[in-house]
């Protein structure tokens, strides 16, 4: 096994011995730079972050891709907070629309490239953080600031490893969102009278009958929603121990086992909706929820979108009531996870207005007023589960409980070159639905990037 799938086998291997998500980290790091937090020792003999941060001026670009329902209300209740305790910094928010960050990424590569960054951006913990900006040096350690904020005691010691490389601490996790959501219509379930399915099998009798009240059974969109519902099926099919192989070198892309997964992945295709290519995220899933569709597999952010308010881009629904959701089949007991963190580039033009950013995405209030509307639970594990709602607080019930594994479309598994390669060979897929040769690209993909040779 070459570099990359020993660095990756080391991050799976923590990620599964520390299955219960919520665990805090308390590793000591070597001291790295930034950070300049006026901190205070509580009674515990934590320190959190306070002070007078209003004599503070200047300014501060944050780039993301949360312009649409839900995530913009998320990062908007950030940014209030930011406001509040940072008056005199003014806040650029330079989102890019776009789900799963498919342009809003082009556009940052292109400004990287530039010489021309933001203060701060949106970047996956995992493979798209160290195995593309930690790699290129665009990236600056954030070792001072976590120990002036006391962060190595509250955030999970399952994230850390994923952030880090050599010591140093390269981002502020702002959440934990989980992949492998399976969001229902219970009404509509109701009258074609299935059960939520457990396996894919399960799922393909239940489309059965929901196709002959002429309603769709799974719910799609665009191309990065497919290799969202290609990761599921990959995990669903494999399971955890197989399916975190094809990260490290150890599970073949070209054996029967993945053939049989890939089969799976073709037959689920054939109940998609025939426009999904045309539709975002949020129009997929809300064909669930207007009674079209039976299912859509999407990440919890979903949930933020069906809850928050219609004010604020949201539908304004209730769990549990207009929608249902599950593990994805064959997943349940296991949370395939991925989470949001704030970087500090080397080159920032606002470096003060950038940790101030972070000093705010990292902190308690910060993740409290952010993660309830944009649908994921905190990084951190001592925000008050009381501010959640009841998807939501089933989300921090499994991912203290269930095994934990990492998201191939939003940046935990693999880097960004591999996870193009896979998405080339995906786009053919959906066109020629040739198992044969979606599996020899995506093995050849594997053996060119040295996870597999
Ligand atoms: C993910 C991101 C989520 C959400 C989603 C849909 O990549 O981590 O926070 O924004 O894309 O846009």
């Amino acid at each position: 096994m070459k570099r990359y799938g020993l660095m990756v086998l080391l991050l799976l291997v923590v990620l599964t011995v520390a299955s219960c998500g919520n665990r805090t980290a308390t590793t000591e790091t070597d001291s790295g730079s930034a950070g300049e937090m006026s901190e205070t020792t509580d009674s515990e003999g934590t320190t959190e972050e306070s002070g007078d941060t209003s004599a503070e001026t200047g300014e501060v670009e944050v780039f993301s891709w949360w312009t649409g329902g839900g995530e913009a209300a998320g990062l908007e209740a950030m940014i209030e907070l930011f406001a509040e305790e940072y008056p005199d910094i003014t806040f650029n928010n330079a989102a890019v629309a776009g789900g799963a960050g498919t342009n809003a990424r082009a556009v940052l590569a292109t400004r990287l490239q530039a010489g021309d960054p933001p203060d701060s951006w949106q970047g996956h913990a995992g493979q798209e953080l160290i195995g593309t900006y930690v790699a290129a040096n665009q990236i600056q350690p954030l070792n001072d600031m976590y120990e002036a904020n006391g962060w190595m005691e509250v955030m999970p010691e399952t994230l850390i490893p994923l952030i880090s490389q050599d010591g140093n601490i390269y981002s502020v996790p702002v959440n934990i969102h989980r992949a492998n959501v399976m969001w229902t219509n219970p009404t509509l379930l109701a009258e074609a009278n299935v059960d939520v399915p457990t396996s894919w099998d399960e799922f393909f009798t239940a489309c059965e009958a929901i196709e002959a009240m002429d309603k769709v059974c799974l719910a799609m969109g665009e191309q990065w929603t497919a290799m969202h519902l290609l990761e599921t099926v990959l995990l669903g099919s494999l399971g955890v121990e197989r399916y975190n192989g094809l990260w490290t070198g150890e599970t073949d892309w070209a054996s029967a086992e993945v053939t049989t997964a890939l089969e799976s992945f073709a037959q689920v295709l054939d109940h998609v909706n025939s426009d999904a290519s045309a539709l975002s995220w949020q129009d997929a899933a809300q064909l669930v929820v207007n009674g079209d569709a039976a299912f859509n597999i999407m990440g919890d952010w979903v949930n933020g979108y069906f809850a928050s308010s219609p004010d604020s881009g949201g539908l304004g629904l209730t769990p549990n009531d207009a929608y249902g959701w599950a593990a994805s089949p064959g997943t349940a007991g296991t949370f395939q996870f991925l989470s949001d963190s704030f970087v500090l580039p080397v080159d920032a033009p606002h470096p003060d207005g950038a940790t101030a950013w972070l000093n705010v995405a990292g902190s308690k209030a910060g993740q409290e007023a952010f993660n309830p509307v944009k649908g994921s639970i905190c990084a951190r594990t001592d925000c008050d589960a009381a501010l959640f709602d009841a998807y939501l607080q089933s989300a921090m019930d499994d991912w203290s409980s269930n095994e934990v594994v990492g998201s191939l479309t939003h940046g935990v598994v693999a880097n960004d070159s591999w996870k193009s390669e896979i998405d080339t060979a995906l786009g053919l897929f959906l066109t020629d639905r040739n198992v044969e040769s979606f599996q020899s690209a995506l093995a050849a993909a594997c053996a060119s990037i040295g996870a597999c040779q």
